[in-house]
Order: C-alpha cells, then structure tokens, then sequence
C-alpha cells in the first residue's frame, strides 16, 4: 500500500515539475542534464587568463598533471654556485660579524629534527637535499615538503590543500607549497577577521 502510494506521489511531484518547463525543449531528461551542466565541462575560460606573466612548469604527481610557477628564476641567491663553489667550512669565516643569510632565521620543526643540512647539500647547493641524499630540484621543492607532511602532500595533488589558479578552469595550475609556506618559517599567521571600526567613524563625523 505504502509503496504504491509513494510512488504515485513521486509520479505527481515530476509531472509537476514537469510542468514549469518547456517540455517542447528536450527529449529527456538526461538530455536537458547533459545540455544545462555543458557550461560547467567547458566554462570557456582558461586558466592561463589567471596566470598573468607567472612562469609555469608541468608535473605529473599520483596521476595528476597540472602546472605549478617556476622557482629558480624568482629567487634572489640563485645560482648558489655562484658563491658556493667551495666547502662550507671553507666560506664559514669565524668572528666576521655580518654571516651571508643573515635574514634567514629558522623556525620549522626544533632544531634537533632540522637545520640547514637537512634541506640544502653543502657540496651541491643549486638543488636541495631529500633526507636519503638524493637531490630535489627547486623547482619541485614540494617533494621536499612532501616526505614529512604526506597528508597535506596527498591532499593538494588532488586540490583541496593550497589553492587552485583559476579555479578549476583548464589547464590546472596550483600555487606550490612554498607560495604559502616560507620553508624557514612555514606557520600562517592567525589573522583576525576585519572589523569595521564604528568608533573611528564616530570621530570624523
Ligand atoms: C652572494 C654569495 C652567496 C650566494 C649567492 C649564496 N650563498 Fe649561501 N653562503 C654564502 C656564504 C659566504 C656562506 C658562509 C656563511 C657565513 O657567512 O658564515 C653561506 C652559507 C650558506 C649555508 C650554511 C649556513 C649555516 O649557517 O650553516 C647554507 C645552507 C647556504 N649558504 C645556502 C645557500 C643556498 C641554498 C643558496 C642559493 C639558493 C645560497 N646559499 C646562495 C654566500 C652565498
Ligand atoms: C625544510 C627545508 C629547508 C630548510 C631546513 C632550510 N631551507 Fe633554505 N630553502 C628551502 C627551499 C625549499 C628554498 C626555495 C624557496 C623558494 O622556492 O623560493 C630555500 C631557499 C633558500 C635560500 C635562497 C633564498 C632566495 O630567495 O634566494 C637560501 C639562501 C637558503 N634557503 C638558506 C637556508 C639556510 C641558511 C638555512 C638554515 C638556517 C635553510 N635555508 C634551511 C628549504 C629549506
Ligand atoms: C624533515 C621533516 C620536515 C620537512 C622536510 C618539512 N617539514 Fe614542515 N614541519 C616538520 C615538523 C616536525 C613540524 C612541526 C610539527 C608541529 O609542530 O606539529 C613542521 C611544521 C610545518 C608547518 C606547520 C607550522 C605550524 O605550526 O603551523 C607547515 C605549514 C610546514 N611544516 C610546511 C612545510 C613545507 C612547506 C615544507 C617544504 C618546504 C616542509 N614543511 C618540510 C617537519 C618537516
Ligand atoms: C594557497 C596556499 C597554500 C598552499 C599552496 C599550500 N598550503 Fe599548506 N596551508 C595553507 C593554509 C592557509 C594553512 C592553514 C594554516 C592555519 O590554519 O593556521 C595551511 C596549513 C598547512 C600545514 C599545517 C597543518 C594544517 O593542515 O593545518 C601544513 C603541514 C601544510 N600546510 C603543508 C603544506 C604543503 C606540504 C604544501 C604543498 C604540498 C602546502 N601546504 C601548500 C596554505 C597553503
């Protein structure tokens, strides 16, 4: 009876949609689905519209390919080579008060998990350094990253960590880690929401 019943109401709420629209439009209505979420495959923008004059390179990570900005060509020090073509212990002058990278402070997990060493290769400073020694291009620093924070790894090849540029417009292109993170100090600061300061306003009436 139950049964015969719901399904009887359930003939009637479609004939009443049914109605609202004009039927003469599509055949069915996979078709008018098929046909309406068109514009949400094919949005008809690009992702390159977003980009700007950001130089990007292709990887292709846990079969997700898409674009992340270039590094090596935005950072101040690089090439290293160009002063690191001798042993550290060698460029490590004791008692010179002002050290090279002085504005690089530290402050990423406690210094017993990490330092220098940990992440840039005292012998090939233009790459930096996995954990077993193999060598990670700056332009792929998030492999770095990677081998310690796998869960936030994981979760922006698929897209929900770090932001996407341009939505999900074609071609993907996402920020990389250290967009967002500074590697030496890779906290976000909390922010407050902003706040309309009704006081002030008072003041200049
Ligand atoms: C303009 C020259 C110059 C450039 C370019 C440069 N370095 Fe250095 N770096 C130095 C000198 C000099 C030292 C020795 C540190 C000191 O003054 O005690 C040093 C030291 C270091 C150290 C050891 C710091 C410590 O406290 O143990 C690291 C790590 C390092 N550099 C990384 C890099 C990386 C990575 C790059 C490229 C992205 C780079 N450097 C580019 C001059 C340079
Ligand atoms: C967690 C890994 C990690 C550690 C630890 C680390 N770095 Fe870096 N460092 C990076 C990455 C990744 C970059 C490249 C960032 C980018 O793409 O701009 C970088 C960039 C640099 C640069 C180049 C900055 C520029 O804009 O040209 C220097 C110099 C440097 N690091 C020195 C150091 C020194 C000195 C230490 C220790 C006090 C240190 N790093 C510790 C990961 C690390
Ligand atoms: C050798 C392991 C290691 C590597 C490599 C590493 N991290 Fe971390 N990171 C840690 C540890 C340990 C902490 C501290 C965790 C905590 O406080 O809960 C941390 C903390 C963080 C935090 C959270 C800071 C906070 O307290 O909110 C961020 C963000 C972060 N790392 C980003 C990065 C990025 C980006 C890279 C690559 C450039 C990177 N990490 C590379 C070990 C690592
Ligand atoms: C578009 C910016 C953006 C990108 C790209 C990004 N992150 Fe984050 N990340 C954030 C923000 C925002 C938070 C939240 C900070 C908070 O809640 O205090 C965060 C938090 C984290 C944390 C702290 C733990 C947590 O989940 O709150 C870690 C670790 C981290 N990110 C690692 C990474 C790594 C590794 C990558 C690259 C694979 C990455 N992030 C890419 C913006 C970004």
């Amino acid at each position: 009876m139950k049964l015969v019943r719901l399904i009887s109401c359930s003939m009637l709420i479609c004939a009443a949609i049914a109605c609202k629209h004009n039927e003469a439009e599509y055949h069915s209505l996979k078709e008018k689905i098929d046909e309406e979420s068109k514009s949400y495959h094919d949005p008809g923008i690009s992702s390159e519209a977003f980009l700007g004059d950001v130089n990007t390179i292709e990887i292709t990570e846990g079969g997700h390919s898409f674009l992340i900005p270039e590094r090596k060509s935005q950072m101040q020090s690089y090439a290293c080579s160009e002063c690191h073509n001798r042993p550290l212990g060698q460029m490590q002058q004791k008692g010179k008060s002002k050290r090279a990278h002085w504005d690089i402070e530290l402050n990423h997990a406690n210094s017993n998990a990490m330092n220098c060493a940990t992440c840039h290769n005292g012998d090939n400073m233009d790459e930096t350094l996995s954990l077993t020694g193999n060598p990670i291009d700056f332009n792929r620093s998030y492999l770095l990253c990677a081998q310690c924070h796998n869960s936030q790894f994981e979760d922006w090849k698929g897209g929900a960590h770090g932001k996407n540029i341009g939505g999900w417009a074609q071609p993907r292109a996402a920020m990389t880690c250290i967009n967002c993170h500074n590697p030496h100090q890779p906290q976000i600061a909390s922010k407050w929401p902003v706040r309309f300061n009704s006081h002030m306003e008072e003041e200049r009436k």
